[in-house]
């Protein structure tokens, strides 16, 4: 009796702690949420994280893991491992497999469901961050959404991977096997692969089919198979690389050309099918119903094994759903102040791709804003958040990157900046700009650093070091 007494009193103070701390729930498991985890994570908070994904994405490793350059175990880290360390001993954080579907805003509650059938969740809320970050944008151009492959998931990378070698198999066996021309048309079709928009995720993808083709298809297939594949990137404005200084993305663009890729600008993708793709000279969004109308008229069907969307990301339904519920005029996102505080509800703040800050929908941008929301709810202050860009790097599969980096102005005087690299075009020297073998090396240690865990270190270290010894993977990923 005196033992169960003793108990009570032990625990009864315990239970009123746990009650009376503050309740955090952060929507999603990318760059954005798991900064905000890492800093706001203490004995005094009860944090949840929801997200119907059970691992975080490291997105720049993506576009190699989808032609076998490195597997998805070092791309993808489980997210429980992340949570319960980030929380430590405290125990003040814990994950739930859910999709959030709705924000009840007036009664702080998120309504997430934990499966297809609808298993609902209701949690509820003292702070809310929504960092469920953004989904590829089809804008609604026919058969994009039905028969396009994407790579914004390592489940996209997978079905991606499993095409390109389906396909190729398939091709080789009617190389190989049949006889005559009968099935020309066929294996021209299978080797055609369309990747579709000119901005960083395609010209990092189409880099490394191309380094696939080029090097692993002539090594297991022969070089009569790999000259017969045909790569094309197709960008609607005149040039790729938007946002890379001119000069630079055309090194970009010059160099995919020496690796045998077809790239064309200023055209644009109105109709995908199944087997092929329209494709369009591009009109300016000004244009007049005639010139749309001359352009549409000179639209050409290509056939095609396996095209690839990478033309831009848009809001998720749930982020719309809240935009709209809050009276937001914008649906691109959710329009947030300078604190990341979302407009028009309290308690709510919105990072990374999910928020309309004014910045481009960049992991540093992400991860940058997560960390600030994470340190202002654990200190209960907020502050207008300052983004510190660092650069930006796009790499060209094998041995080769362009790389456009800020000298910190702390360092202007320092003479190191002037070894590295020359400086960007009409930058006042503030920016320096890195090309091939050095800029790549530079890619490759800045990523592997900023991975999460050791364990995924020696992952992609054995990743690199396999492809370069054996060659990239071509076991269908099952
Ligand atoms: P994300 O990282 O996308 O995370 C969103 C999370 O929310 C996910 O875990 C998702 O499962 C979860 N979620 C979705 N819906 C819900 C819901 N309803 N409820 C709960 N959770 C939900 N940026 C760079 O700076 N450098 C790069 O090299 C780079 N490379 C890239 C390569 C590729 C192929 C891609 C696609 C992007 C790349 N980016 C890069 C961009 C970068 O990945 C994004 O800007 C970044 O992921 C945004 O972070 P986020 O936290 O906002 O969203
Ligand atoms: P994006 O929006 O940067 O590029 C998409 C491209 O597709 C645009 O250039 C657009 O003009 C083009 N496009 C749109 N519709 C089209 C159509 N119908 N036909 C042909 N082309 C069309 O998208 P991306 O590359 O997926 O990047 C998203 C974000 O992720 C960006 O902020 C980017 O900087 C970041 N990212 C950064 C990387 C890096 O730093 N290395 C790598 C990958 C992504």
């Amino acid at each position: 009796m005196g033992f169960l007494k003793f108990a009570a009193k032990r625990m009864l103070p315990a239970v009123e702690k746990e009650e009376e701390k503050e309740r955090i729930v952060i929507l999603g498991s990318g760059w954005g949420a798991l900064s905000a985890l890492r800093k706001c994570a203490s004995p005094n908070k009860s944090i949840v994280v929801v997200s119907p994904r059970p691992h975080f994405l490291y997105t720049p490793l993506l576009a190699s893991s989808s032609v076998g350059t490195i597997t998805l175990r070092s791309a993808c880290e489980p997210l429980r491992a992340l949570v319960e360390s980030a929380a430590g001993s405290s125990h003040s954080a814990t994950f739930v497999r859910a999709d959030a579907r709705f924000i009840d805003t007036k009664n702080q509650t998120v309504i997430a469901t934990t499966d297809s059938e609808g298993t609902e969740l209701h949690l509820s809320y003292d702070k809310l961050v929504v960092a469920v970050g953004a989904m590829p944008n089809t804008f609604g151009i026919p058969g994009v959404q039905e028969h396009a492959l994407f790579l914004k998931e390592a489940e996209d990378s997978v079905k991606l991977h499993a095409k390109l070698l389906n396909n190729l198999e398939k091709a080789v066996a009617l190389i190989r096997h049949t006889k005559g021309d009968t099935y020309k048309k066929e294996i021209e079709r299978l080797l055609k692969v369309f990747v579709i928009g000119g901005g960083p995720t395609g010209v990092e993808l189409a880099a490394e089919i191309a380094d696939f083709a080029r090097n692993d298809v002539a090594r297991r297939y022969g070089d009569d198979i790999a000259d017969k594949i045909q790569i094309v990137l197709v960008e609607a404005m005149p040039r790729v690389l938007g946002p890379f200084e001119e000069s630079l993305a055309n090194i970009a663009r010059d160099h995919l050309i020496e690796k045998g890729v077809d790239v064309r600008t200023a055209t644009a993708v109105t109709k995908v099918d199944e087997q092929s793709v329209t494709l369009a000279p591009s009109t300016p969004r000004n244009a007049t119903a005639e010139e749309k109308a001359r352009a549409l008229s000179q639209a050409s069907v290509e056939e095609t094994g396996a095209l690839v969307w990478a033309a831009g990301i848009g809001a998720r339904p749930l982020v719309k759903k809240l935009a709209k519920s809050l009276g937001q005029k914008d649906m691109r996102g959710l329009i947030v102040d300078e604190n990341l505080k979302v407009k028009g509800a309290e308690n709510v703040y919105a990072i990374g791709d999910a928020a309309l800050s004014g910045y481009a929908p960049t992991a540093q941008v992400a991860a940058q804003q997560g960390k600030h929301i994470g340190r202002a709810i654990r200190d209960g202050k907020n502050s207008p958040f300052v983004y510190n860009h660092a650069g930006s790097l796009c790499c060209l599969g094998s041995d080769n990157a362009i790389a456009q980096l800020l000298v910190p102005s702390s360092s202007s005087s320092f003479p190191v900046w002037e070894m590295i690299g020359k400086p960007v075009n009409g930058s006042n020297g503030d920016e320096r700009a890195l090309t091939g073998k050095p800029a790549f090396v530079l890619w490759r240690s800045l990523y592997f650093t900023k991975l999460l865990s050791t364990g995924s270190r020696f992952s992609l270290c054995a990743d690199w070091l396999k492809a370069q010894i054996n060659g990239r993977n071509v076991v269908e990923p099952v």
